[in-house]
């Protein structure tokens, strides 16, 4: 039709329709940004996806994933030894739970993500595990010195380094003494983790995912759990990350800081 001839209202709705996709485009970046900036929002967002091979990189078909949870399970019961009350902390779609519950007395695990957790039910017909949707802080719905054993595997990487330090004050709270923490770190002088911390430089602040890894060198790693109160038992590396295995002690190093805070980790 030619131009000229086209009714207002034939004029105006091009301009409408251009309107809307736009006002579209503004609040789908809105939510994405929202995501971007929760741990929640976020891993809940990839679970839906494809939440193995946002979990294991790459790992999206199941026997892949199941051979690298049975592998883990079974250095980590090597580490932990059997028929333990054992908590995992970020525990996804229950990788590892689906080979380690068999060996332990009790398994808890606490995630932040509801739909991690609805996969991980799925998978686990097992009586003696329980799982917990956390807050993504605090392991707050544990007492004291509940655990012979806790692990954490690809999760506190994912932590702004506050937020790691307050899960690894927790992680000291709800262990027995002497009682066993396996943990894994990335590496930061390594090449992959350098890279990962290289495509976010120049990426503006508001759009770098919070859940973004970040990697620790060896000395800081070692520091701050001596700060926590943890005796270290072994640090290996493992491809471009650390493990570590360390020991509960009671006493407690750090000092509460000057921030303006009302919470005492301390004192609970
Ligand atoms: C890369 S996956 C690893 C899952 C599991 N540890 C494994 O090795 O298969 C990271 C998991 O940590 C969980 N997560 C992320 N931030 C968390 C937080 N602040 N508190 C508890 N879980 C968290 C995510 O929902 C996700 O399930």
């Amino acid at each position: 039709m030619d131009p000229q001839n086209r009714t207002p209202l034939q004029k105006v709705i091009p301009k409408i329709i251009w309107f809307v996709r736009l006002e579209a485009q503004h609040m789908r970046e809105f939510f994405f940004r929202r995501r971007l900036r929760s741990y929640k929002k976020w891993w809940n967002h990839l679970a839906k996806q494809d939440a193995m091979s946002e979990i294991l990189t790459g790992a999206s078909q199941e026997d892949e994933f199941d051979r690298s949870g049975k592998v883990d399970a079974a250095w980590l019961l090597e580490t932990i030894g059997r028929d333990k009350v054992v908590l995992d902390v970020g525990c996804g779609i229950g990788r590892i739970e689906k080979y380690l519950a068999q060996d332990c007395r009790e398994l808890h695990a606490v995630d932040i993500s509801s739909v991690m957790l609805s996969k991980a039910y799925e998978r686990l017909p097992f009586r003696n595990v329980s799982l917990k949707l956390g807050n993504g802080r605090d392991l707050g719905m544990y007492p004291d010195a509940k655990f012979d054993a806790v692990f954490s595997l690809l999760m506190l990487q994912h932590l702004e380094k506050e937020d790691t330090f307050l899960y690894l004050l927790e992680i000291h709270r709800v262990l027995k003494e002497a009682g066993t923490f396996v943990v894994q770190f990335p590496n930061f002088q390594s090449d992959k983790h350098f890279d990962s911390f290289l495509m976010y430089v120049f990426v503006p602040k508001n759009q770098r995912p919070a859940a973004r890894v970040r990697g620790y060198s060896r000395d800081e790693i070692q520091f701050i759990l001596s700060k926590i109160g943890f005796r270290l038992n072994e640090l290996r590396e493992s491809g471009a990350d650390w493990i570590l295995v360390a020991q509960k002690t009671v006493e407690k190093k750090a000092k509460k800081g000057t921030g303006e805070s009302d919470e005492s980790w301390f004192e609970r």
